[in-house]
C-alpha cells in the first residue's frame, strides 16, 4: 500500500452543495508518537485507547464555486467564526489536495464543536481532524459513482479517512476506527502501516474491557511549545535512535501484555512511556518542560496509593501538564474516591473528565 492508493479515479457525479456531519473521538497514546519524517510519516509505531466522552462533532457544508484557484472556507467552534483555526486547515488541504481533487470546487463551512472545553488544555486536533477528515470523505463518497456500501468500501472509507487524517495531525490517524488503534508499521502488527491507523488485531484480555481514564486538568493553558515544534526536535536528538526503537520493544512487549491481562507489567510500559515522552523534551535542544508542580505531585500520590492498597491505578500524559489517570473498570469507585479526595485539589478550578475507552461506540455519522 503507497500514498498513490489513496488518489482517486476522475469522479462521476455533480453536486452543487450539501452537508455532512460527523462525531469522532480523541485518543490518549500508550506507546507514544513523538518524532516524524516527512509527510507526518511518523519515526516509530504507536498505539492508543480511544476515549468514549472526549469527542468533535463536525458539520461540513459544502457549495460549488467559481473560482477554482483557491481553498475557500470558513471555521466556527460552537457558533462564533474562528479565523485563528484556517492557518491549520490551510496546510491540511494543501496536504491532502491530490488525494482530494475537488477541495477548490467548492466553499466549505467547517461548524465545530467539542464535548470538551476548548481551554481545558486538551488537545482536540487528533478528534477534530479525524471528524473533518471523516466529513471530506462522505463528500468523496457522493461525488464517486459507485455508492457501494459493501465491506470493501466500508474499509477504503475508513483507511483513507485516517490516511487524511493523519495529514491533519499525525495522532488524528488513529481516531477513525476501533478501540486500541495502531499506527506506524511493527513486524509483528499485520497490515499496520506508516500511513494510516489500523484497528489492533491480536486478542484483548477482558482486564482491558472498559478501562477507565480520568483527565486531570492541571493547566488548562495553551501550551508554551507546541506538539509540532517538539516533533521537530526529534531530528538530531541525541537520544532519538535508541528512543524509536525503545518504542518498537514496547509494542512488542504490550500485544502479550495484552493477551494476558497482566495489568502489572501494563503499567511499567504506559508509565515509562509517559516519562520517556518528557525526558526526549527535557533532553532535545532547545530543552523544555512541559509538566508542572502538580503533574508531579499528582505522579507522587498515584505511587503512593499503588503501593499502599496494591490498585492497578497508572498514568500517562500527553504533551501538556494534564495527567491521565488508567485503571480498570472494577476499581471504578475506589479510584473515583481517590481521585476526589487526593487528586481533584491539584486540578485547575478542581477540574477533571472522566472517560473511558469506547469498546464499541466510536465515530459516527450524524
Ligand atoms: C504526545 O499528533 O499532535 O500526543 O502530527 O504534529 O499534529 P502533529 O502532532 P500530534 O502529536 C501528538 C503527540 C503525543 C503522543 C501521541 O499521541 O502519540
Amino acid at each position: 500500500m503507497t500514498e498513490r492508493n489513496f488518489i482517486p479515479k476522475p469522479y462521476k457525479n455533480s453536486i452543487e452543495n450539501g452537508s455532512f456531519t460527523w462525531s469522532s473521538p480523541s485518543n490518549i497514546a500508550l506507546v507514544k508518537y513523538w518524532g516524524k519524517k516527512k509527510d507526518q510519516i511518523p519515526e516509530n509505531p504507536s498505539i492508543s485507547f480511544t476515549l468514549d466522552n472526549c469527542k468533535t462533532t463536525t458539520t461540513l457544508s459544502y457549495s460549488k464555486k467559481e473560482n477554482l484557484n483557491d481553498f475557500s472556507f470558513d471555521v466556527y467552534l460552537d457558533g462564533d467564526k474562528k479565523d485563528d483555526f484556517k492557518p491549520k486547515i490551510e496546510t491540511f488541504f494543501k496536504r491532502i489536495e491530490a488525494y482530494l481533487p475537488f477541495l477548490k470546487n467548492y466553499h466549505f463551512k467547517i461548524e465545530t464543536s467539542n464535548t470538551f472545553p476548548h481551554s481545558s488544555g486538551i488537545a482536540s486536533s487528533a478528534s477534530g481532524m479525524s471528524a473533518l477528515a471523516l466529513c471530506l470523505m462522505s463528500v468523496e463518497k457522493e461525488l464517486s459513482v459507485i455508492q457501494s456500501d459493501s465491506e470493501e468500501s466500508q474499509e477504503h472509507f475508513n483507511q483513507k479517512a485516517s490516511f487524511l487524517a493523519r495529514l491533519g495531525s499525525g495522532s488524528a490517524c488513529r481516531s477513525i476506527e476501533g478501540d486500541l488503534v495502531v499506527w506506524g508499521t511493527h513486524k509483528d502488527i499485520d497490515g499496520s502501516s506508516d500511513l494510516f491507523g489500523i484497528k489492533y488485531p491480536h486478542d484483548v484480555h477482558e482486564n482491558f474491557k472498559n478501562y477507565q481514564d480520568t483527565i486531570l486538568l492541571v493547566d488548562k493553558g495553551e501550551k508554551q511549545v507546541s506538539s509540532t515544534v517538539g516533533h521537530d526536535l526529534m531530528h538530531n536528538h541525541p537520544f532519538a535512535a535508541r528512543r524509536f526503537e525503545q518504542a518498537h520493544e514496547n509494542m512488542s512487549k504490550l500485544i502479550s501484555i495484552f493477551k494476558t491481562g497482566d495489568l502489572d507489567a501494563f503499567i511499567k510500559i504506559v508509565e515509562s512511556e509517559a516519562l520517556t515522552l518528557h525526558a526526549m523534551m527535557m533532553t532535545s535542544m532547545p530543552y523544555f518542560i512541559l509538566m508542572k508542580p502538580n503533574t508531579l505531585e499528582i505522579i507522587n500520590k498515584i505511587w503512593t496509593y499503588r503501593t499502599k492498597t496494591n490498585s492497578k491505578i497508572c498514568f500517562t500524559l500527553d504533551a501538556g501538564a494534564n495527567v491521565h489517570v488508567l485503571y480498570p473498570e472494577n476499581e471504578r469507585e475506589s479510584v473515583m474516591e481517590f481521585i476526589k479526595n487526593e487528586l481533584v485539589a491539584y486540578c485547575q478550578n478542581e477540574h477533571y473528565i472522566s472517560d473511558q475507552i469506547g469498546f464499541g461506540a466510536n465515530q459516527i455519522q450524524l
